[in-house]
């Protein structure tokens, strides 16, 4: 939620670093956009809408300075408007300052600050801070001895910059919202995340909670509340700048589904011993866990109820919870493993619960993305999905690597029947996921039913959470209705909906029992006059009753739940295109959710 970016020492440059930045921060909202430049005094330039506007407002504007900070916002305190867009200022005009998090308590400040005369010009929680620095600098503070000041004063989360007159600095402080240093040769940059300065370096310093940081000429140093320097390791990035690009796709969605082979190879690379029939995972030690509780949201929460049915299937009693839930009524853990799966690693409602777990005792365990992220820096153990930077806002490669990583955890933590074949399906599922990609019928199926009222999603199995997933992304990105069922849900109550206008999309794999009572749940609404869209491998009868076929190659019913999901994507995708969506960008969302 929000994107802010610092720059210090790229000169001229300053202006095009940091709106190029925001532009690679844009996943994380974009209701708004601003940056602001300190040269002897501080000018601020920012609008609502997209960086492309913010763009078109500076043409006009000749900002100019060799420090600056910028922001693009998801809106939570007030309307996306020009007065409510980041960075920030207070009465003076010399304090400029961009947030992203959520500051609790700042109805009460306010009320405090206005009392003493101040003038607030937006509805965010935000404007607070300027006003608190200008009068700590009133007082006769340093900007860094005053924003140690100002945080004491905040309940809540935050990642904050500021830039105040007559200092060429950036000054930073971090509670609960990530921040990332950028080193360059003679530049430093900060960011929410790292695509924001990748293509200028690949060397990065994560701030921890409490920690405050400048970046000026001489080069950068972090302290603690107390004033006292901290030593920060400095960590390489190992992912390419052209891989925040879209390398020639319409759109970042489209290219990281086509990123799916190349995301599981890297997922299960050097992890999976084929001819021992093991899996070892690096840095996990003996987990071995007596009972696992998954905690994620969305599409991530998905993954775990697939991750979970996989321990169950292992004989060890696996739960998954929504995240938010949990944070608040967190039921009985035991010796549980709580697992947190989170793209990443920020997510608000998934820290929180992991956070719930830890204070009462349990190991914790991130399966995240991200490296650095808060998420794998405060579990015990963090088991990385290494599928690269994903900038669509609708998750896609992240939730395969998930598949393959939560694989790669219950083959490498319990005693799993039939793990050898596991493994051989694995290492064939790259493979098939790009034959898939080279040839489907996706977008036939798009056009057939892009006026259709709503749609409906149905599996069994590990294919429920397919069906939730092909759900949760047609609704994202095409604006319609749609929802996800366990087939045998259907006639409980859902059947209801069904008509000819409401096309049902039917995961059916293998031709077991699962598989032959989801075909009985497709008679069910065949018998209604819903056109029914069977993703199938074909084993079973379900091709008679169905209006379309997506085909998927007959593999392990794991690998096949993967392969089923790339071709509900591509459905996603191409009614969202034939819709004239904003597909990487849809409305309201922001990709890493840092708000409770
Ligand atoms: C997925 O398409 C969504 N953007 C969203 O549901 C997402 O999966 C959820 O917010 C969790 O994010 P995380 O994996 O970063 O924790």
């Amino acid at each position: 939620m929000c994107g802010i970016i610092g720059c210090v020492g790229r000169g001229d440059e300053t202006l095009d670093v940091l709106v190029h930045g925001l532009a690679k921060l844009e996943y994380r909202g974009y209701d708004s956009a601003g940056v602001a430049l300190a040269n002897g005094g501080v000018s601020v330039c920012k609008r609502a809408g997209e960086i492309d506007d913010l763009r078109d407002e500076l043409e006009g504007n000749s900002l100019s300075g060799k420090v600056g900070i910028g922001h693009t916002r998801w809106s939570t305190h007030g309307p996306p408007t020009d007065e409510n867009a980041h960075p920030h200022q207070d009465c003076t005009g010399d304090v400029a300052v961009v947030h992203n998090g959520i500051i609790e308590n700042y109805q009460e400040i306010r009320d405090e600050l206005v009392a003493e005369g101040h003038e607030f010009k937006s509805d965010t929680d935000t404007e607070v801070v300027p006003h608190l620095i200008e009068n700590a600098l009133a007082d006769g503070d340093s900007p860094e001895d005053a924003i140690r000041y100002v945080v004491e004063r905040l309940d809540g989360s935050y990642a904050i910059a500021a830039v105040v007159a007559g200092h060429e600095a950036v000054f930073v402080a971090r509670n609960d919202s990530p921040l990332v240093l950028g080193l360059g040769d003679d530049a430093t940059y900060l960011a929410s995340d790292v695509p924001a300065f990748r293509d200028h370096t690949d060397k990065v310093v994560y701030l921890d909670d409490g920690e405050f940081a400048r970046l000026d000429a001489d080069g950068w140093e972090v302290r603690n509340l107390a004033g006292e320097r901290v030593e920060k390791a400095v960590d390489t990035v190992t992912w390419d700048a052209e891989e925040t690009g879209k390398s020639g796709y319409d759109h970042f969605m489209l290219k990281e589904i086509h990123e799916q082979p190349r995301a599981l190879r890297q997922c299960l690379r050097g992890r999976v011993d084929e001819m021992a029939g093991t899996v070892d995972i690096e840095d996990l030690g003996d987990l071995s866990p007596r009972r696992v509780q998954f905690v994620a949201c969305g599409t991530s929460y998905h993954a775990a109820m697939y991750g979970a049915q996989l321990f169950q299937r292992a004989g060890v009693p696996a739960e998954v919870y929504l995240a938010s839930e949990y944070a608040t009524s967190p039921p009985p853990i035991g010796d549980s493993l709580v697992v947190g799966v989170t793209q990443s690693g920020e997510t608000a409602d998934t820290l929180s619960a992991l956070r719930e777990a830890r204070a009462r005792g349990a190991r914790t365990l991130a399966v995240t993305n991200t490296v650095g992220s808060t998420a794998a820096r405060e579990c015990d153990h963090a088991l990385y999905i290494r599928a690269g930077p994903e900038i669509g806002v609708a998750a896609s490669k992240t939730f395969a690597s998930q598949l393959g990583a939560l694989n790669l955890l219950a083959l490498g933590t319990t005693q799993t029947d039939g793990a050898r074949d596991a493994i051989a399906a694995l290492r064939d599922l790259p493979g098939q996921v790009q034959a898939l990609l080279d040839e489907n019928d996706a977008r036939a199926v798009a056009e057939a039913y892009q006026d259709a009222g709503a749609y409906f999603f149905i599996g069994r199995g590990l294919q429920y959470p397919v069906a939730l997933e092909g759900a949760l992304k047609m609704k994202e990105i095409t604006y319609k209705h749609a929802e996800g069922f366990a087939a045998g849900e259907l006639k409980h109550g859902p059947l209801a909906l069904v008509t000819q206008d409401t096309p049902v999309f039917a995961v059916v794999l293998g031709d077991g029992e699962r598989a032959r009572k989801t075909v009985g749940n497709v008679k069910e609404v065949e018998a209604r006059d819903a056109p029914v869209v069977a993703v199938t491998d074909g084993q079973s009868d379900v091709e008679r009753y169905a209006d379309h076929v997506l085909e998927v190659p007959e593999t392990h019913p794991r690998a096949g739940a993967v392969l089923a999901n790339v071709q509900l994507q591509l459905v996603s995708y191409y009614t969202a295109k034939l819709l004239d969506r904003s597909i990487d960008k849809p409305r309201n969302l922001a990709k890493s959710v840092t708000v409770e």
